[in-house]
């Protein structure tokens, strides 16, 4: 289809914009199912990042479901075109220098493998927070589980609608054995090389 858009060549580059943040922009994509405990850990990282000097921004059900996407529910269709939109917001962050931490269920193989795509296989790295939903579910924070058995919220990750476990994460939490500090070393092991710009 022909669209008429032109894109434009900007004057600043986004090498311009790492070399002077002096970091190398990824994402971090932290995927599991609700409870699972991946937001705390995503969190936590980020606030490691941080401290160490990087520049980074989190997504997240927070500030994503709340705005660009507050009209999205849960339906398949829904779900995916949520994580297409997460992905060019994170991908747009990425151009901007950023080192993106996300925390979302994506409970779909095909999308998570369409974000890395996207924003360049290299540059997104998947973890998985591991958890069985019965501790989930035991522990149900926000009370949802409870009100998926009963019927009240309809298509429930795990419940009546699907998680796929990723196949091939760069780092898997078992997030229910693990301290929370365990799990964050056990992250930075893995992301902090990736992070570091590589000529300056
Ligand atoms: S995703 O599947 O589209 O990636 P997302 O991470 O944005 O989901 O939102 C999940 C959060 O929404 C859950 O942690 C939970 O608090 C809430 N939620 C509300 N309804 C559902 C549902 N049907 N399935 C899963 N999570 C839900």
């Amino acid at each position: 289809m022909e669209n008429h858009i032109h894109p434009k060549a900007f004057k600043v580059s986004q090498s311009q914009r790492t070399k002077r943040l002096n970091q190398s922009p990824k994402l971090f994509w932290f995927t599991g199912l609700s409870g699972s405990g991946k937001s705390t850990l995503a969190n936590a990282v980020e606030a490691e990042l941080f401290e160490k000097g990087y520049l980074t921004f989190s997504l997240d059900g927070d500030n994503i479901r709340t705005g660009i996407n507050k009209d999205l529910g849960f339906s398949d269709a829904d779900r995916v075109e949520n994580i297409r939109r997460i992905a060019e917001v994170a991908k747009l962050m990425m151009d901007a220098g950023l080192v993106v931490v996300s925390s979302f269920i994506s409970p779909f193989r095909q999308e998570r493998e369409m974000i890395a795509e996207l924003v360049g296989p290299g540059n997104f790295v998947e973890i998985f927070v591991d958890c069985p939903i019965e501790v989930c579910e035991q522990r149900d924070v926000k009370g949802l589980y409870k009100k998926a058995r009963a019927g009240i919220i309809k298509n429930f990750t795990g419940i009546d609608s699907p998680y796929e476990k990723p196949l091939n994460p760069a780092v898997h939490i078992h997030s229910e054995k693990e301290e929370l500090e365990e799990s964050v070393q056990k992250v930075l092991e893995v992301i902090l090389p990736k992070v570091e710009m590589k000529y300056k």
